[in-house]
């Protein structure tokens, strides 16, 4: 059976595991510049971590005070087994605790289905971020579309 959790943390307590996460994906994995992987935001972001039943860290993602979602990754052996499901509805919640009526994210375009399913539409065309296609796409969190 596959056992994992998902908590949400300030950085000071997320750093060494979003670290690891985001270093082995998008870094070692897709190829991002490292300089372009850290940045001022993540101080002022609330992070979703994902433990395996040992508490290894297995995925990540972030929310900015604005309502942007971001760093969404998953390790690749866990990968398909719901973990980014999991991470993605947990900011969400996250932001709907705080009364924000829309989460926006940049998607890159091979994940835009993965948004998709969790009620994410795409706004506009898409546009290269950090070498990579991406394109925009929001979910209104207003209470007639809460659920
Ligand atoms: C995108 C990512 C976070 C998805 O995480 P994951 O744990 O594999 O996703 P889940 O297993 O929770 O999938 C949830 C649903 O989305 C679907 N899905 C997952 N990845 C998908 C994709 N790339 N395209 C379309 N659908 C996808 C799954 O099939 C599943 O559908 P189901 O509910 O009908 O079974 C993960 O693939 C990843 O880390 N990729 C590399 C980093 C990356 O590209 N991040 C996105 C930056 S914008």
């Amino acid at each position: 059976m596959t056992t994992f959790a998902v908590r949400i943390l300030p950085w000071a307590v997320a750093r060494p595991g979003a670290r690891a996460v985001r270093e082995a994906v998008f870094v070692r994995e897709q190829g991002v510049p490292i300089e372009l992987e850290w940045d001022e935001l993540d101080a002022s972001c609330e992070h979703a971590l994902a433990t395996d039943a040992g508490g290894a860290v297995i995925g990540t993602g972030r929310l900015l005070p604005d309502g942007r979602i971001g760093r969404m990754a998953v390790l690749a052996e866990w990968r398909g087994l719901g973990v980014g499901a999991a991470i993605l509805a947990a900011l969400v919640a996250r932001a709907l605790e705080r009364d924000m009526r829309r989460v926006t994210l940049h998607a890159q375009t091979h994940a835009a289905g993965f948004y998709a399913k969790l009620g994410f539409t795409t706004i506009g065309e898409t546009f290269m971020e950090a070498g990579i296609p991406h394109v925009a796409m929001a979910r209104e969190l207003a209470p007639a579309a809460r659920s």
